[in-house]
C-alpha cells in the first residue's frame, strides 16, 4: 500500500516544479503555524504584554491551525518521496511524536472554550517549546541517515 502510495507521490513529484511547490507549501504552513502560535505563547506567558495582541488570540490560533493543516498534508507528499528513508532516519519519528504533543496540547485548549482568549499558562510553556523543537527536528533531520 504504501509502496503504491509512494509510487504515485513520485509520479506527481518528478513533474517539474511540483516538489520544490510542496516544499514551498510546507515552509509558509510552518511560518503561519509557529508565528502566531509563538507570539500568543508569549503573551500568555506574560512574556509579552500587548492588549491587541490578547483580542487577536483566537484568529491568530486559527491561522496557526490552517498552518498546521498545511504541514500536514504537504509533510505527507514530502515524507512519501522516500518514506523508507524517512523512518529509518532517527529524527523523523521523534518530530512526529513532538508534533503530536503540541497537536493534542492545542486542540485541549480549543475543545475546552478556548476560544475565549489566551490560553492558560501551562499550555502556552509547553507550545511555545514543542513548536520550535519541530521546526528544529524538520530542519535537522536533512543532515542526519
Ligand atoms: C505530520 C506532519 C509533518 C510531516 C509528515 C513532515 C514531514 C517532513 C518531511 C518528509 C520533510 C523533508 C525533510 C528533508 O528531507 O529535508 C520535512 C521538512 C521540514 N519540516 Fe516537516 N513534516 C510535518 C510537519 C512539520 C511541522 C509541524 C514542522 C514545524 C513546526 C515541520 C518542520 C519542518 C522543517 C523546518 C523542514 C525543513 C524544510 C526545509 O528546509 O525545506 N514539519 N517535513
Amino acid at each position: 500500500m504504501l509502496e503504491v502510495l509512494s509510487a504515485l507521490v513520485l509520479e506527481l513529484t518528478d513533474l517539474p516544479g511540483v516538489y520544490p511547490a510542496i516544499s514551498a507549501l510546507h515552509v509558509f504552513g510552518i511560518a503561519l503555524l509557529v508565528g502566531p502560535v509563538v507570539l500568543v505563547d508569549l503573551a500568555g506567558l506574560r512574556l509579552l504584554l500587548a492588549p491587541a495582541l490578547v483580542a487577536a488570540a483566537p484568529s491568530l490560533l486559527r491561522a496557526a491551525g490552517i498552518g498546521l493543516a498545511m504541514t500536514m498534508v504537504s509533510g505527507f507528499f514530502l515524507f512519501a518521496v522516500q518514506p523508507g528513508a524517512y523512518l529509518a532516519n532517527p529524527l523523523f519519528l521523534p518530530k512526529l511524536a513532538v508534533i503530536v504533543l503540541g497537536t493534542i496540547n492545542g486542540l485541549s485548549w480549543a475543545r475546552g472554550g478556548g476560544a475565549g482568549g489566551l490560553p492558560p499558562r501551562w499550555r502556552c510553556a509547553v507550545s511555545i517549546l514543542v513548536w520550535p523543537v519541530a521546526l528544529l527536528l524538520g530542519r535537522w533531520l536533512a543532515f542526519v541517515e
